[in-house]
């Protein structure tokens, strides 16, 4: 039993199974209460709230203006009058069905002539005050019903673990994120996507989220990863060093190797161009999804900013490391604005998404954005665009408090307007655990293409086709 049974419990439900006892319907009542009594404290309590709703439903709909008048007699209604007067209107309540999960409520109910989801959708402040929930959605559901989601607890401030599976994902490139405010999966589908962008202060959930994409991504063959760190100082320490075995590639902070690294990718980009019509039979990746040989080429760049930033100085250094920022922020972009087709998507996770820490024409190429908590509004604007001061709910500027870690503000996919997730956290034991397990799928995705012999007579090679080594 996952929670201990208190006396309450027993005590409000034994005269139920007394009066029902020894029927069917007792035989239903002591399931039900064995069902109550093994759910844990979240579960039971909207159990609870279920119950008040139902019966509580035939009084509130009509007062909430959710019922309809019948005025006009059926024939029983005529024959059933003996004095001559004519039957009273009638009160018809939609009916209603509720059913339960850890976080509150979901409740189908009817429409009537004159009742339908905009009538509800207005009762639904009222709805959640009468039912005690933090907040109730309406949306239509088929045409004659609507569904109410009530959530007594805020998913939002609810924070939530996720244990990976260790199993390979049965859909290709889709990344679960958590829940909505109400307690809805949300899921993106990463297909065709070249680039994702995710910002947030520090200590807000960034590499939390990427965690997660890895860890539930690593069991596959059909993806591997490379990572550069920019808040480490050496590569395999820090917030990845963790899962470090399970990528082929793993740099620091150290702006040289990241530039190698970028290039390694590029050169694997153009390759991957040469290589597709005789491995893939056409020019884009996606028409036959990723496998073992073709991988997905997931590249996390996090504290993205370490290596674009801008140097500004006049000695020698400080001019080598800014040709070095900007020959990566050219890389880099060569990678989101190509890779797609071919295969590759690039993560990009930094504190602020302003020009000078992702550059725009790398930033803007991403169709896909996340931000968690930010402390100003154009902060916000450049993580998410424009469009966020028309959702003020949903600024991430109001994330704010230990309750908001781990919560991100995001593009809705299929409609306009921006969605508020919850993230579950993925403890560094379980991503290492995964990472250990699955270690033997890493391969260079570079080996994996046939041999192209040395181009003869085009003279020496573009920077970014050189292959450098291995980063350590
Ligand atoms: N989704 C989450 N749910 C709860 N706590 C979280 C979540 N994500 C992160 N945290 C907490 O916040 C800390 C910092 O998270 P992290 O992902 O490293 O932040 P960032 O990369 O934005 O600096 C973590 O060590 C963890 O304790
Ligand atoms: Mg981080």
């Amino acid at each position: 039993m996952s929670a201990l049974i208190s006396a309450d419990d027993v005590v409000q439900y034994l005269p139920l199974v007394a009066v029902t006892s020894g029927s069917a319907l007792g035989v239903l009542a002591v399931l039900w209460l064995v069902r109550y009594l093994m759910a844990d404290a979240a579960h039971r309590a909207s159990i609870r709230q279920a119950v008040r709703i139902r019966l509580r439903w035939k009084r509130l709909a009509p007062m909430l203006k959710l019922a309809a008048t019948d005025r006009t007699p059926t024939a029983m209604d005529s024959l059933s009058t003996t004095d001559g007067k004519p039957p009273k209107p009638r009160t018809l309540v939609p009916p209603l069905k509720v059913r339960h999960d850890a976080y509150g409520v979901i409740a189908r109910a009817g429409c009537l002539p004159g009742v339908g989801l905009e009538e509800y959708q207005k009762a639904a402040p009222y709805l959640a005050d009468a039912w005690r929930c933090t907040r109730v959605a309406v949306t239509q559901d088929t045409p004659s019903h609507v569904l109410i989601r009530g959530v007594r607890l805020d998913p939002l401030t609810t924070a939530t673990r996720h244990h990976p599976t260790g199993r390979a994902p049965e859909v290709a490139a889709r990344w679960d994120l958590g829940v909505d405010e109400y307690a809805q999966p949300v899921t993106v589908d990463l297909t065709q996507v070249p680039g994702v962008t995710v910002a947030g202060l520090p200590g807000s959930g960034k590499t939390s989220l990427i965690n997660r994409l890895m860890s539930d991504w690593a069991p596959s063959p059909a993806v591997q990863f490379a990572c550069a760190d920019g808040k480490v100082t050496t590569a395999y320490e820090g917030d990845y060093a963790h899962l470090a075995n399970r990528m082929f590639a793993f740099v620091g902070d150290d702006l040289e190797a990241a530039n190698v690294l970028f290039r390694r990718l590029v050169k694997l980009r153009r390759d991957r161009v040469a290589a597709a019509p005789s491995m893939l039979g056409g020019p884009d990746m996606w028409q036959v999804g990723p496998s073992e040989s073709w991988p997905l080429v997931v590249l996390i760049v996090d504290e993205a900013h370490t290596y674009f930033r801008d140097h500004k100085g006049s000695d020698k250094e400080t001019k080598r490391l800014a040709a070095l920022a900007a020959e990566n922020a050219r890389l880099v972009e060569d990678l989101v604005k190509k890779g797609r087709a071919m295969g590759i998507l690039v993560v990009l996770a930094t504190q602020k998404s302003t020009g000078d820490a992702i550059p725009t024409f790398i930033r803007d190429v991403c169709p896909v954005g996340l931000s968690f908590a930010q402390k100003t509004s154009d902060a916000a604007v450049a993580a998410l665009g424009e469009d966020i001061r028309n959702w003020p709910d949903a600024d991430p500027v109001n994330l704010q408090g230990r309750s908001y870690v781990g919560v991100a503000a995001m593009n809705h996919p299929t409609q306009p307007g921006f969605l508020r997730i919850r993230t579950p956290l993925v403890t560094s034991d379980d991503s290492a655990e995964i990472a250990h397990r699955t270690a033997h799928l890493t391969q260079d995705p570079a080996t994996l293409l046939p041999r192209i012999p040395p181009r003869i007579g085009l003279g020496k090679a573009a920077p970014d086709e050189q292959s450098g080594p291995l980063a350590a």
